[in-house]
Formats: C-alpha cells, structure tokens, sequence
C-alpha cells in the first residue's frame, strides 16, 4: 500500500465527546486511518504535546456581502477566509442578501463567482427580504436542492425585515425544503419608538444605542419568533443571542419539545453596554445591544446546558477609519446611522478557548461542540465535517495550549483595521490549520491559495 500523503503524529485529539491520543493519517485529503506507530506518510507533522481539534466552522460571518446603502462589510472572500484560517477555522459560512423587489438566483450565483477566492471551505445562507411568489416558488426550491439550506429573516431594519405572514411563508418553503431557517430576532418598533425618543431630548451617543435596543426588544422578537415557528413546525436557529432574558424564553421553549436553537457569539461574553461609552464606543456597537455581567453569566451556563449550541463569531467588518463606517463615532455620528456588528473572526476560538475552556467555564469537548461540531450538525455539514474520524473531511486544527498572546489587530487578517478585542491576553491559540489534508497557515505563513476553498452543499436539515 502506498503511504499516507500526510501523517499527523502524536496528536491529541479533542472532538465533541472523547480525548484520546493517536497518530492521524490523511489521503485525498480525507482521515484514512487513526491509530499508534501508523506507517510514515509523504509528509509527516509532529503534534507532540498540542491539541489536535476538528476545523472551526463559522456558521455567521459577513464578507463579500453587498449592502443596500451605507459603509459596506470591507472583508472578501479571500481576505476573510485568510483570516478565518489562521484564527483556526475550516469553514466559514457567508450571506447572500436579497433585496426588496428583486429575486436572489442570480445573487446567489455572484457570489459563488467571488467564492472562488476561498482559502478555506464555505457554505451560505440565503437571506429572504422578499418572499414573493417568484422567489418562494420559483428560485428558492431549486436553491435549497443545490445546497444553499438555509433562509435568514430580519425581524428589525426597515430595510431588510419582513412581516409575521411573511416569515411564515419563510417557514414553509423551508420546511417543503430540509431547510433551517435562522433569524435576526428583535423588535423594530419598539427600537424605532425608542430611537425616536432618545433622540428627542439629544441622547444619540454610542452609549445610548444600548438604551435603544434593551433586551425586551430582543425577548419580544424571539418569542413571537418561537411562536411563528411552532404554528408552522419548522426549527429555527436564533442568532446571537444576548441576554439572560432570552436565555429562558429558549430554555423554555426547547423544554416543550420546540426544535428552537441557539447561537451566542464572543462579544457577547466578552464586553458590556458600559465599552459603549466613549470615544471607542463605535466599535463595541452591533445588535442585539451589549448587556450586562449578569447577561454573560446567563450565557455561558446556557454553553455548558446546551441551550445555546453553537459559538459563531458574527463577524461583521467595518473600516474604523471610514467616517460612514466605524470612523463615524469619532465624527459624532448618531447612534443610530452607525454600522452595526464588529470583527472577529480570527479571535472567536482563542477567545473562547481562554475564556472558557482556561477558565473552567466549559469543558474542552463543550468547546469542541459549540464550534465545531454542532454547526456541522445543524447546518448539514455533518458527518463529512464537524469531528475527527476515518472517512471524514481533514480539517484539522493544530492548537497549542499554553501559549500565551495578547491581542495586536497588527497580527490579524481582517480589513476592518482593528478589534475589539485588542490588548486581551488569551492563552491557547491556533498554530496550523489543514483543510481537507492541506496546510492552509502554519504559524505566521500562509501557505494556503486563494481556490483552496470549495463551495459545500448542504444536506437537508435533520435535527441532533
Ligand atoms: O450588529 C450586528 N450583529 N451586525 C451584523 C449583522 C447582523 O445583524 O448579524
Ligand atoms: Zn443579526
Ligand atoms: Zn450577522
């Protein structure tokens, strides 16, 4: 038998249920063999005293996103996959955003021609501003077949979100489809109302988008969301969520039998409504709003009970130095006209390694979990993605540990020209990420190219 393209040796393999130390062979970029003293490979990589984990998947990021108006997300594929890559990910999944009185196919197919600058595996969610007849009849069957499972929802910005009847057509063609649909949830009248108030007596700092967007405006969305969802029976997925209040309308609903899933993102966990204030305020301001340590307390224990099941990083980039983008709260723009979300694709595991597994807030294998494996799972991505075992995908992250880094965006990828999470000191970080048996980064090198990366088609939703 002719060796191994690659021997990955003395890893120590993390996945979502065991630990266990093996040598990891790889041919066609697929695991052939997990075992001790296998047979030497083309090439062999020494994982001796380093974690071995299943690629990170990303299931929300925006790049290469158009917007209607305003700043635009200033990542490409390449730029955010490169990104994605040496923060120890393996796939990233994207959005194709429909615009009202518009279709989605050709979007869709646009975005597969800029795809072709992956680095790293990628998959898309389609988001449905518009459900007409043409769209729901017409494009999305045929989409959702070809793998693009999954429908996003906007329940705020006027812009983008859709009416209750609306979203239960949503439900339907997912449902008629293997489809997930998964949801912006909070209240846009209510924001609106609130907005207008502030704004009245002059409260348009940063500091007040917190005010704007209090977590009843997030609880409000997600459980007439929960409702919506069980009228129609189809699960859902509610994206980052943020507070302990939602925590328990979820908790609740997933009791009754309700297939509603949760995702939190870093952020979340890692600042509060207080990093609103000041003059470094626009980078802390995405929505939901940031809340409190209380709120942080509620979603890490919603991590470790599996009410929230999966970490993604929502990674939302805007330029700090574009006075329409993030640079417009150091030129005294409102609140309001300020760009939504921030960066972190390239901190969401370090972060979350550190925080969580360094701290004891969660178990290396509930780690594994949240970003990994359970997005494989849900998206329908599983079990050629998600886990390490023989026939699966070689994606593999290499992770040392114990060594320790602080925060520069002088050593991140992404274009948005800073993070928030800048001067944090974590421990644990990638040091080599392999897609499908190829090294994509290895310490500070890039040795993966822009076509590296393929589209994945998605299964239909089956639920975990
Ligand atoms: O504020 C956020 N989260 N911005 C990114 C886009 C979205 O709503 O997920
Ligand atoms: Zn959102
Ligand atoms: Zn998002």
């Amino acid at each position: 038998m002719t060796a191994a393209d690659c021997v990955v040796r003395n890893a120590r393999i993390a996945t979502a249920t065991d630990l266990f130390t093996a040598d990891i062979a790889i041919r066609d970029g697929r695991i052939s063999a997990l075992g001790t003293d296998l047979p030497r490979g083309e090439e062999e990589i020494d994982a001796t005293g380093m974690l071995v984990l299943p690629g990170g998947i990303d299931s929300h990021c925006h790049f290469d996103q158009q917007r209607e108006s305003g700043a635009g997300f200033t990542d490409d594929f390449e730029t955010a996959t490169t990104a994605a890559a040496f923060g120890g990910n393996t796939c990233v999944m994207g959005f194709v955003p429909q615009f009202k009185g518009h279709g989605i196919k050709d979007l869709v197919a646009d975005y597969h021609e800029r795809g072709r600058k992956a680095l790293i595996d990628y998959s898309v969610h389609m988001y449905i501003a518009d459900p007409s007849p043409a769209v729901v009849d017409d494009e999305l069957p045929g989409l959702m077949r070809a793998g693009h499972r999954s429908l996003k929802i906007f329940m705020a910005y006027a812009s983008s979100m859709i009416s209750d009847y609306q979203i239960l057509k949503v439900l339907t063609v997912a449902k008629e489809n293997g489809g997930l649909v998964v949801v912006h949830a909070e209240n846009n009248d209510m924001i609106r109302w609130m907005t207008e108030r502030l704004e009245k007596e002059g409260k348009t700092s940063t500091a007040c988008h917190a005010l704007a967007k209090p977590a009843i405006v997030e609880r409000e969305a997600v459980s007439r969301m929960i409702a919506l969802a069980e009228l129609a029976d189809q699960p859902i997925q509610i994206f980052h969520v943020s507070s302990a209040e939602v925590v328990e309308v979820i908790r609740d609903a997933q009791a009754r039998g309700v297939k509603v899933y949760a995702e939190t993102c870093p952020q979340y966990l890692a600042f509060t409504a207080a990093d609103l204030d000041g003059a470094d305020g626009a980078r802390y301001l995405c929505s939901p709003a940031l809340r409190s340590a209380s709120d942080q307390d509620a979603l890490w224990q919603a991590i470790r009970a599996n009410v929230i099941g999966v970490v993604s990083s929502d990674h939302a980039p805007f330029r700090i130095d574009d006075s329409s983008g993030k640079g417009g709260g150091t030129h005294g723009l409102p609140f309001s006209k300020i760009p939504n979300g921030m960066p972190g694709i390239e901190t969401r595991l370090p972060y979350l390694f550190s925080e969580g597994v360094g701290k004891g807030r969660i178990s290396l294998q509930q780690f594994v979990a949240v970003t990994a494996t359970n997005p494989a799972k849900l998206f329908g991505l599983y079990p050629r993605k998600g886990s390490i075992a023989v026939g699966m995908d070689a994606d593999l992250t290499i992770w040392n540990p114990s060594l320790t880094r602080r925060v520069a965006y002088a050593n991140l990828h992404d274009r948005s020209g800073y993070s928030p999470f800048e001067g944090m000191t974590l421990t644990g970080w990638p040091i080599r990420t392999i897609v499908r048996g190829r090294t994509i980064t290895a310490g500070d090198m890039r040795e993966g190219a822009p076509g590296w990366g393929k589209f994945l088609p998605r299964e239909a939703f089956s639920a975990f």
